[in-house]
């Protein structure tokens, strides 16, 4: 397939790894072993440095249109999946993404002509899908949704969650004024409209809680305390409607603005938030899986959207459920064998990290390998991934699942390297990175059989 991004970075076909190296014989040389280290050799010659970022130029800004309309942590950056799709599909293909977070490939896909099925643990994706990838024709109206807006100040109509603890996270005064307005949510005609304001309660929801809203994390903090204090001192129910109106009316003029982009696109974008992914039955084949896996020591995003889930209607045992099913915080049903897991599981002194590892690979390959086996002939996987450290320990993740998916069907295709220089945030603190650089992963395969 022609290659939409011909530029420095994109190797040609001779250059790449061929199926035919072995895996084994790679591993073992670029991989020195001590007791408490693996410290890969810098010279692994499949490694392609690439920028993303100056490869897909025509996207200037990563929350462009609606990808910004909601905070999701450890989103794609829209470049990434966009150069895949470009590089890896045709319009009219079909695109699968097994962990779709908050549904970065199906904006992408939309905008690119191509069709995408998206899963998730988290429920959160089938609040966010409609609004992200918004396909109607008629354009939204701003006085409509003043009108909207003036009913919402007007309810009279409460919907207090189903949290036994709600108490703890909110002042009486706010936690009166936050329930009136879900009433009037759940009250209205499921619409355009009524999932733009249900948007701006969600934001509007933890900022005007003790939650600290600064994180992604749900927790309580003394500056948020002292912060609500304060809040509480003012005109804060002015505050509070200028926060909807305003996440409101910038979210409407978004999805207008995809609508107008868009507007000769009929790709269709399905999706299932709430989901395993390791254990769904799809019911069609794929061309390419696009996706990018929860971290190993990830966010507990099931714990992160906590509050969001609760006042969207969820309650304490729909939520545990779903958080039992979560990556890596599950027990493993199978332990991965490949040379390089099984050099790091020995060179790991604590037990409860190797159960870590093991869950994590167990379950993000059976998701992965569950999505792959749709995949047509010759069809691609792109799975962007990182490097993170486990007690001191580099776990090349791309190299695991090279060598797993290696053995069991698939040929090595890319590999891509971006490096991403970052800011110092917090002043003084030690930087745990020191040399400032970190490196995401883009390792693409080829199903063959
Ligand atoms: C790195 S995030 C994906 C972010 C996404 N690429 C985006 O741009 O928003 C990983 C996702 O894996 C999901 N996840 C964790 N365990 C899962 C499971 N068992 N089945 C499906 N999704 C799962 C998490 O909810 C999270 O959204």
């Amino acid at each position: 397939m022609a290659n939409a991004y011909p530029a420095q970075a994109f190797c040609s076909r001779k250059h790449r790894m061929k199926n035919e190296d072995s895996a084994g014989q790679l591993t073992a040389s670029t991989i020195d072993m001590t007791v408490d280290a693996v410290r890969v050799h810098e010279s692994d010659k499949r490694i392609q440095p690439i920028s993303f970022r100056e490869l897909v130029p025509e996207i200037k800004d990563t929350g462009y249109l609606t990808h910004s309309i909601f905070y999701y942590p450890a989103k794609f950056i829209p470049h990434v999946v966009r150069y895949a799709l470009k590089s890896f599909t045709k319009e009219g293909d079909w695109v699968v993404d097994p962990f779709a977070g908050s549904g970065t490939v199906g904006v992408e896909a939309y905008i690119c002509g191509r069709n995408a099925f998206l899963l998730d643990l988290n429920p959160l994706l089938n609040y966010m899908m409609p609004l992200k990838v918004y396909t109607d024709t008629e354009r939204l109206r701003e006085t409509h949704l003043s009108q909207m807006l003036e009913g919402l100040e007007k309810s009279t109509n409460p919907f207090t969650p189903a949290w036994s603890n709600i108490a703890y996270w909110y002042p009486p005064e706010m936690l009166e004024v936050l329930s009136r307005y879900w009433g009037f949510i759940k009250s209205s005609e499921d619409n355009p409209y009524t999932a733009i304001i249900q948007s701006s309660l969600l934001k509007a929801g933890k900022h005007f809680s003790y939650a600290e809203h600064r994180t992604p994390k749900l927790f309580r903090s003394k500056s948020k305390l002292k912060y609500v204090e304060e809040l509480l001192q003012t005109d804060w129910r002015g505050k509070l409607s200028e926060m909807i109106r305003g996440h409101s009316l910038e979210t409407l003029r978004r999805l207008n603005d995809f609508a107008t982009l868009t507007s000769q696109h009929n790709s269709c974008i399905e999706f299932e938030g709430g989901v395993d992914s390791s254990y769904y039955s799809f019911q069609r084949e794929f061309d390419a899986l696009i996706t990018s896996p929860p971290y190993l020591q990830a966010q507990e995003y099931m714990r992160t959207v906590k509050m969001e889930l609760f006042w969207l209607g969820y309650n304490d045992e729909e939520i545990r459920k779903l958080s039992r099913l979560e990556i890596p915080y599950r027990k493993a049903d199978r332990i991965i064998e490949t040379p390089t897991l099984d050099k790091i599981r020995v060179a790991l002194t604590r037990d409860d990290l190797v159960k870590l590892l093991d869950s994590y690979f167990c379950h993000t390959i059976n998701a992965l390998e569950n999505g792959m086996s749709q995949l047509k002939e010759a069809g691609t996987a792109c799975i962007f991934i990182g490097n993170p450290l486990i007690d001191g320990i580099k776990v090349e993740i791309w190299r695991i699942l090279m060598e797993y998916f290696m053995d069991n069907g698939y040929g090595f295709e890319n590999l891509y390297e971006d490096r991403i220089k970052h800011r110092q945030l917090f002043g003084t603190r030690k930087n745990k990175n020191p040399d400032g650089m970190k490196s995401e992963f883009l390792l693409i395969l080829r199903k063959e059989r």
